[in-house]
């Protein structure tokens, strides 16, 4: 079935998770194949893709061990348990917009015992939400000074991601994407990809979470697992930018010239299918694409993409 809800149908994850799909969900989603089995979202990050997709088995699979720990962690645990862990912690460390002492004292008792429920508190907390580790493991975004709270909207978000994750058939899985057990996969199945974006700057792409960075190697392998799992029939979908603010992702570039794989291009709240050697010359814009190795549903229905 093609995937048409609209935005307020969506599940969306608690976190605001950089590089999220969130705002395109609705145009990523049609574009997927109607029927899968397995559905892998290789690089879940929020999960906002994840869990929003229609399989019978869905993996959301990420190399962040301790933001996969914390899901399992949401999976296994009672809703209202974890809504009163997180109501006592901050009352405990006297959790406020203003109180960056308290939001310190808490990133120093996560750092020690590492439960995956005060992580979450913690993002909330956090400047901008997001999730930060040094080299050593340890969470060291600083405090969002007053900006930054377990709000009523993050709140809402999280009671609902939770319902989905415990009554979907979904798995967390901690692989990096090359180890993943594709062997489980045929032509029923989809993987989706999101990767960290090689012209972009992502905190996950310069190494500074502590886990591996991206770059031109690992842009080599994801290019070389694709044509792999297009050879075994599995299809594939690929999240990524061609251009963005003048450079030019040169090797994702050269590999759509050899092979014969379809590339959408997502233009504000529409998209098309662009011919990825004639989009528009914009040297500030980013050209954000989908890139298949199937023709979506939607271009069958509804005849908008022009296959080049
Ligand atoms: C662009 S984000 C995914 C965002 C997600 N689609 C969403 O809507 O929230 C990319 C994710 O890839 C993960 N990642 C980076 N390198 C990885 C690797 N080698 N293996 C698996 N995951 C990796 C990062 O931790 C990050 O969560």
């Amino acid at each position: 079935m093609v995937i048409t809800k609209n935005k307020f149908e969506f599940v969306y994850s608690p976190l605001n998770y950089i590089g999220s799909k969130k705002k395109i969900l609705d145009q990523i989603l049609p574009l997927f194949p109607e029927k899968i089995n397995i559905f892998v979202d290789l690089f879940a990050g929020g999960c906002n893709v994840g869990i929003n997709s229609d399989a019978e088995k869905i993996y959301c699979n990420d190399n962040l061990s301790f933001l996969i720990e914390m899901y399992q962690h949401f999976q296994k645990t009672d809703t209202t348990e974890i809504l009163q862990h997180i109501k006592n912690q901050i009352n405990t460390f006297r959790l406020s917009l203003e109180n960056e002492e308290g939001y310190k004292n808490l990133r120093n008792h996560y750092n020690i015992l590492k439960n995956p429920l005060d992580l979450f508190v913690l993002i909330a907390f956090s400047f901008n939400h997001q999730i930060r580790f040094n080299n050593s493991h340890e969470f060291n975004n600083p405090f969002g000074r007053l900006r930054s709270s377990f709000n009523p909207q993050m709140k809402s978000n999280l009671i609902n991601f939770i319902q989905n994750i415990k009554t979907k058939n979904i798995e967390f899985t901690n692989y990096n994407f090359e180890n993943f057990e594709f062997n489980i996969l045929n032509e029923n199945d989809f993987v989706y990809c999101d990767p960290p974006y090689l012209i972009t700057t992502g905190t996950y792409n310069d190494g500074k979470r502590g886990f591996t960075g991206w770059n031109e190697k690992q842009e080599y392998k994801l290019l070389n697992l694709l044509e792999k799992l297009h050879q075994s029939n599995i299809k594939f979908a690929l999240s990524n930018v061609l251009e963005h603010k003048g450079k030019k992702n040169d090797i994702l570039n050269d590999w759509l010239s050899k092979n014969d794989y379809l590339c959408i291009q997502f233009i504000k709240n529409h998209y098309a299918n662009a011919n990825y050697q004639t989009l528009v010359r914009d040297k500030d814009a980013s050209k954000e694409v989908l890139i298949t190795n199937y023709t979506p549903p939607q271009n069958k229905e509804k005849e908008i993409l022009t296959l080049f």
